[in-house]
């Protein structure tokens, strides 16, 4: 979609304003023509040389002196779609507020093609009430926010406010431009462990990490997806993601089962409890009264009900083996899932709390496909490649 598409690529002053150049590349290579618009301070992190000799064109950097006459109309009329990448606290508050004084706010202003932000910042600065008010008001517009994400920032600092990635950016400027098979595909994602109380304090869970459910729902949403994520585990990333805070199988049953309906794909992707303890204390167990008799009894069924629902999304279940995908297979077929995929959680590198994975799909017709060691973000990317073909009657 974004083969012969105009994209202005305006670049604020932030340390992240290094991988705009990476970007600008990667829009090239997609077949977009791009001009790009610097901020003042953007000409402190990166030279304009860079983006001159990545995209052919020199970038506009003020209003007065380059050779255009009126280089903010021209291009904003001219542009299909505004991104900008990194986007500062000024920047972004120039532009709630309309503030044109510089060429990039001037570019958004005098355009209506649709603007998609891609903000970068300490987490002291996103997180501050000016910048709080700032995105309610971008949000309120109808601009497109991608991240920021969470991870390591300038100055060796780590948390919230790191630019989303390149390919990522990339990718919401694709689904705005209706390019992406996933723009405005409503997904439901389950991820972390559940945990099923004995008592006030304790309980029973599982290793589960939840990574593997948030690569899920992060991709998505780079895709251009409307995700919801029901998870038992802190997600911090990407905050295009609507999050549900859940703890036990049956939170999770019920905060799935009422949004099914309402979705074009649920990922089941969160480990949940087959039992709990069917009587749990309802104050602390001491030590002095011994070990506790625990009857189990068995928690609700997620995936089953999301697959007997009315109604029901397009379904892909998770199952954590221990050794072979046979009883998988099994459950592929008996689960009334669309995909099934099945990792084996005590190989080395795949599973729990790891950053990778290998998995197998499997569809209910007996097909296996076993993919590669790769990354969980990688594998989440292959998973939404092979559901857009599946769900268009592509090949499976
Ligand atoms: C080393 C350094 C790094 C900075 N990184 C950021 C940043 O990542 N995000 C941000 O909002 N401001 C950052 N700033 C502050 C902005 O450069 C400053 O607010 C500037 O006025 C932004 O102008 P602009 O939005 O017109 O580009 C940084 C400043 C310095 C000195």
């Amino acid at each position: 979609m974004l083969a012969g598409r105009r994209v202005v690529l305006g670049v604020s002053g932030g340390v992240a304003a290094y991988k705009s150049a990476y970007l600008a590349r990667r829009l090239v290579e997609a077949g977009a023509v791009v001009r790009v618009v610097m901020t003042a301070s953007a000409l402190h992190f990166v030279g304009p040389q860079t983006f001159s000799a990545i995209t052919g064109t020199p970038p506009v950097t003020d209003l007065f002196s380059g050779p255009a006459v009126s280089p903010h109309t021209e291009l904003g009329q001219w542009a299909d779609v505004v991104v900008i990448a990194p986007a500062t606290a000024a920047t972004l508050s120039r532009i709630a507020t309309g503030l044109s004084e510089d060429a990039l706010v001037a570019t958004v202003l005098a355009s209506k093609a649709p603007l998609v932000l891609a903000p970068a910042m300490h987490t002291e600065m996103w997180e501050h009430p000016a910048t709080r008010r700032t995105m309610a008001l971008l949000e309120a517009d109808g601009h497109h926010v991608v991240g920021p994400g969470s991870g390591p920032l300038a100055m060796g600092d780590v948390g919230t406010g790191r630019m989303s990635e390149p390919d990522e950016i990339l990718a919401a400027v694709d689904a705005v431009l209706g390019g992406s098979p996933m723009g405005g595909v409503r997904v439901l994602v389950t991820a972390g462990g559940t945990r099923e109380p004995i008592d006030p304090v304790r309980y029973l869970g599982n290793r589960s990490s939840g990574k593997m459910g948030f690569a899920i729902a992060e991709e998505a949403v780079a895709r251009g997806a409307v995700v919801t994520l029901v998870t038992t585990a802190d997600f911090t990333g990407d905050r295009g993601v609507e999050v549900v805070a859940v703890e036990t199988a049956q939170d999770m049953a019920e905060a799935v089962w009422a949004r099914a309906a309402e979705s074009d794909v649920a990922v089941m992707a969160a480990a949940v409890a087959d039992f709990r303890p069917a009587d749990p204390a309802g104050t602390k167990l001491r030590r002095k009264d011994g070990p506790p008799g625990l009857e189990l009894e068995p928690t609700p069924d997620v995936l089953a009900g999301v697959a007997a629902s009315d109604d029901r999304p397009f379904l892909i279940g998770f199952a954590a083996e221990t050794g072979p995908s046979d009883g998988a297979i099994e459950k592929a077929r008996s689960k009334g899932v669309d995909l099934l995929v099945a990792n084996d959680v005590t190989e080395d590198g795949s599973g729990f709390g790891t950053d990778t994975n290998r998995v197998t799909i499997i569809l209910p017709d007996g097909t296996v496909e076993p993919w590669p060691m790769l990354t969980k973000r990688e594998v989440a990317a292959r998973l939404w490649d092979r559901v857009a073909e599946m769900r268009t009657g592509g090949s499976s």
